[in-house]
């Protein structure tokens, strides 16, 4: 697609919206207040407000390769915190997807410079779960297996945030786990109870 053809579009998608609703934007301009953040990876096709269905304003969201939550990460650190503290979001929702490159990356032996430190936050999720993965004999399978067991271990660095665990405790905060299937492009919730994976994890990770 051309670039002209974004600013065309764009342009489209605003007289749409002001076509329904004169003040849309200005509304907009107002102020956000989502009810969900989402943290997602940035592949191309998993796109979050589309998939969700939901409009700009609903979902704050932040994605990097593979859905990582790196504790000296900046970036998302930051995000986890503005989004609890300051707009204090219902739920924080970690999606990972199939076919992810990331995953596939981190499954292969190669050095791909300033991606290494990246990809070993996942190698790290694959040493911590090694007997159930490898006695998954097909290599998709034992991926989407990985995708699923990556999912669970960044919502567990999302509960290890001082943040997260006041509001888990203090207004029930709920964290998500989800995989979107791009196969069928069906969104799959792995159930995470946030409580509960709190209290397991709290005699070693708790900050209050
Ligand atoms: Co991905």
């Amino acid at each position: 697609m051309e670039i002209d053809q974004i600013f065309k579009n764009n342009k489209d998608w605003v007289s749409k919206k002001l076509s329904l609703d004169e003040n849309y934007f200005k509304n907009m301009a107002k102020g956000q207040s989502p009810e969900y953040l989402y943290i997602g990876c940035s592949d191309s096709r998993v796109s979050a407000e589309t998939m969700m269905g939901v409009e700009p304003g609903q979902v704050f969201v932040h994605r990097n390769i593979a859905n990582m939550v790196p504790n000296t990460d900046l970036n998302v650190m930051s995000v986890i915190n503005y989004g609890v503290t300051h707009l204090k979001v219902k739920h924080i929702i970690v999606c990972g997807h199939y076919h992810c490159g990331g995953i596939e990356a981190a499954m292969q032996h190669a050095d791909l410079g300033i991606l290494n430190p990246w990809l070993r936050s996942i190698r790290d999720v694959y040493r911590m779960y090694k007997p159930e993965l490898d006695e998954i004999d097909d290599d998709e399978e034992r991926s989407n297996h990985l995708v699923r067991l990556n999912v669970k271990e960044q919502c567990i660095n999302v509960l290890k945030t001082a943040a997260v665990q006041k509001a888990v405790t203090e207004r029930n905060l709920r964290v998500h786990g989800w995989v979107f299937d791009l196969d069928t492009g069906k969104l799959i919730d792995l159930k995470i109870d946030s409580q509960e994976i709190l209290k397991d994890i709290r005699e070693i990770y708790r900050l209050d």
